[in-house]
């Protein structure tokens, strides 16, 4: 089996460990290594939160590399309430060594794209990671064999703005910048899809069942953010959009979209929106796949399958 090479940036975010846990049972990722940014929490949280995963997982062999503290221009703004003071909806997970953690991501991300053919990078963040690698050598930026990345929100509501989602919105100017310079195929994974990936309680009780290490994990992780949608939205349930991101690298078959030329607003009201010229007014060439159908029944079935396959006779009745 070819392995696809992978880096994974994120800002582990209770979404992103589900991500990262797809996307370590999955044998056919070569997950090269993991960078991490101020985002949902501070860079150095979402480090540690990253190493946290890799040791749930048994894989602290995965390089952990810090990078942007903020974004480009706009002063941080985390997303405690979504995620929980440690980022991890509280729930406990053990420490590993910090000492663990590199410096760098935006050299690394540059050595790896340097020595080494058919590196993809899933994108669960703000972009800002990508822009100052990209800023920093375009060229070698731009062997990137493919960019999925969780954001943005086409044609349906933000979750920061009325019209911003949280990893466009937080670092608009770098959204704008890869997108502005990116030559390799970028798929934008929005809301309008990851909003119809809802994990239910059903999920929950499956994990709570299942009774395993990562399964309480993801169990107590949600709970926080099941609480979040119910106090802020009265809904139940809670959006595993960084997850449906991962999933679709893994399987494009999950999602359908149109190539379209797109740019981000970075400044005013709408900031962090990424205008898509789906009927090409402006006739320029595209620079960006916009994700607008799902499967969600696929996805979570892929998830179950991938992360809790020995459990399969018991869950599969219910997805
Ligand atoms: O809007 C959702 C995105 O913002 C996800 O990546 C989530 O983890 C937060 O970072
Ligand atoms: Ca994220």
């Amino acid at each position: 089996m070819i392995r696809k090479k992978v880096i994974i940036d994120c800002d582990p975010g209770i979404d992103d460990a589900f991500a990262l846990i797809l996307a370590l049972k999955c044998e056919e990722l070569d997950i090269l290594g993991i960078t991490t940014v101020g985002g949902n929490i501070q860079a150095i949280t979402s480090a540690k939160n990253a190493l946290k995963i890799l040791k749930l997982m048994g894989r602290l062999d995965i390089p952990v590399y810090m990078g942007a503290e903020g974004p480009l221009k706009r002063k941080l703004v985390t997303a405690k309430e979504v995620h929980g003071k440690d980022g991890l909806g509280n729930a406990f997970l053990e420490e590993a060594e910090e000492s663990l953690i590199l410096e760098n991501a935006t050299d690394f991300i540059l050595s790896t794209l340097r020595e080494q053919e058919d590196v993809s990078i899933v994108a669960l963040a703000p972009l800002t990671n990508l822009a100052i690698a990209m800023n920093k050598d375009m060229d070698t930026f731009n062997k990137v064999k493919e960019v999925v990345c969780m954001g943005g929100a086409f044609k349906v509501p933000g979750n920061c703005s009325p019209v911003g989602e949280f990893n466009f919105w937080a670092d608009p100017h770098a959204a704008q910048y890869v997108l502005e310079n990116i030559k390799s195929p970028f798929t934008m994974v929005g809301l309008d899809v990851t909003s119809k990936v809802k994990l239910t309680p059903i999920h929950r009780e499956l994990f709570r069942h299942f009774n395993t290490p990562i399964s309480k994990f993801l169990f107590d992780s949600s709970r926080f953010y099941f609480d979040f949608y119910w106090d802020k939205k009265r809904t139940i349930g809670c959006l595993l959009h960084d997850a449906l991101a991962m999933a679709y690298f893994i399987d494009n078959t999950l999602c359908q979209g149109f190539d379209s030329y797109v740019e981000v607003v970075t400044e005013g009201i709408a900031m962090g929106k990424p205008i898509a010229d789906e009927e090409n007014f402006y006739n320029k060439s595209s620079n960006c796949l916009v994700l607008n159908e799902v499967n969600a029944d696929k996805f979570f079935k892929l998830f179950f399958n991938k992360v809790f396959g020995e459990f399969r006779k018991d869950y599969e009745k219910f997805l």
